[in-house]
């Protein structure tokens, strides 16, 4: 792994004030974004991959978000960088790729207009030159006639479209970190192919660190070098994508991949809902919903993450300990395979993970 990454998130606390009480989005959350590669962020609805995404550029708004930790960028802090910094990195070194095109692009104005506003905001540059860096844009990203499509409006493109041009606005000042949350979750599964294959084609030309959030672990699949599970503001495993899919550690990451459909096997959901973010549980946060907790996992804090074999690959779960032995959980698992009296919904099979099942080789 490098030893300087691009993007080093630290201890990321982020809280809401609401009428509900105190929201706790983020809560102590770490982890590492190197230049050129695809960290993906994952989890649950509510798990908190939206808040990391837009406080790594105080883009959440503050008041009501409260947001502590470090988040270096190419050596800068950003949590404690002025307006003026943040503003130049916004959409500059940083750019974002929303899930909704309709939140990025205005209807009033045509595509064309957007994205020359867009380059000359950060780029010092002639109409002229701008617009003709917009054509190339709309061309590099697959607009058909892109020198006539550049003076229609947003509402004359299909979804698939607009999201292409999104993603050209984001590239068009070639950040080195592009941030995007769910920009293909609304689309059909070819467009969807379609725009994860643009953006790894684009990724590998410019050496562009990509942070990529989705709840599609088949995409995580396609499209990650390195995956931070997140639940409930914690970062319950990370580690490169083969370890994730191939040696899951945390019983909520096994319980992801046991959620999502693969060949010859019956997906199931995960039984229960993400805990009450105004009033987390003790210990481990994942404890209510998982088969295989004990009163060790329902008391203290989140367990700390252990560092286990492989690059990178680290467990927030009590039956990791300092040698790395993953012998008890792996016990554990083996005891729930047999009483399997589990609080997981539809589990008419065994809780343990086969390892003969593992996604890598079916869909990667
Ligand atoms: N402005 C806000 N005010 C109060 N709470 C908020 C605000 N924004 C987010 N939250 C809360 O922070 C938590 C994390 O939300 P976030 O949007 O990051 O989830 P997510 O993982 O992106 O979910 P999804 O997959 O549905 O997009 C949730 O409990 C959410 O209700
Ligand atoms: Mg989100």
């Amino acid at each position: 792994m490098s030893p300087d990454p691009l993007l080093s998130v630290d201890d990321l606390r982020v809280t809401f004030d609401t009428d509900r009480g105190v929201v706790h989005a983020l809560d102590g959350v770490s982890f590492d974004v190197n230049r050129g590669e695809t960290v993906c962020l994952v989890g649950e609805s509510g798990s908190g991959k939206t808040v990391a995404c837009e406080s790594l550029t105080r883009l959440v708004p503050s008041p009501p978000a409260r947001i502590s930790g470090t988040v270096r960028f190419d050596g800068r802090d950003l949590l404690s960088a002025g307006t003026k910094t943040l503003n130049s990195i916004r959409g500059g070194r940083i750019a974002y790729v929303f899930q909704n095109p309709q939140d990025s692009l205005d209807p009033v104005y045509t595509v064309g207009r957007q994205l020359v506003e867009a380059i000359r905001l950060h780029r010092d540059v002639s109409r002229d030159a701008a617009r003709r860096r917009a054509i190339e844009l709309l061309d590099r990203v697959g607009i058909p006639n892109p020198a006539e499509r550049f003076d229609e409006y947003p509402h004359e493109f299909s979804g698939g479209m607009k999201q292409r041009v999104v993603i050209a606005m984001a590239l068009s000042c070639e950040p080195d970190l592009l941030v995007a949350d769910e920009p293909t979750t609304a689309l059909d599964v070819t467009t969807q192919s379609g725009i994860l294959h643009l953006l790894k084609t684009l990724q590998a030309e410019r050496d562009m660190a990509v942070l990529f959030v989705t709840h599609d672990l088949g995409v995580v699949a396609q499209v990650a070098d390195r995956v931070v599970v997140l639940y409930a503001g914690k970062v319950m495993e990370r580690g490169d994508v083969f370890d994730i899919f191939d040696r899951p550690a945390h019983p909520y990451t096994d319980a992801l991949l046991d959620s999502v459909p693969r060949r010859g096997r019956t997906p199931k959901p995960i039984g229960g809902s993400l805990p009450d973010p105004t009033d987390p549980p003790d210990g481990c946060r994942f404890h209510p919903r998982c088969p295989h907790a004990t009163d060790d996992c329902r008391e203290g804090p989140q367990p700390p993450l252990q560092a286990l074999e492989g690059d990178g690959h680290r467990v927030s779960c009590v039956y990791y300990d300092d040698d790395h032995d993953a012998g008890n959980v792996n016990e554990l698992r083996a005891t729930a395979e047999t009483t399997t009296a589990t609080t997981m919904e539809g589990t008419d099979e065994p809780s343990v993970r086969d390892e003969s099942t593992t996604i890598r080789g079916d869909e990667r």
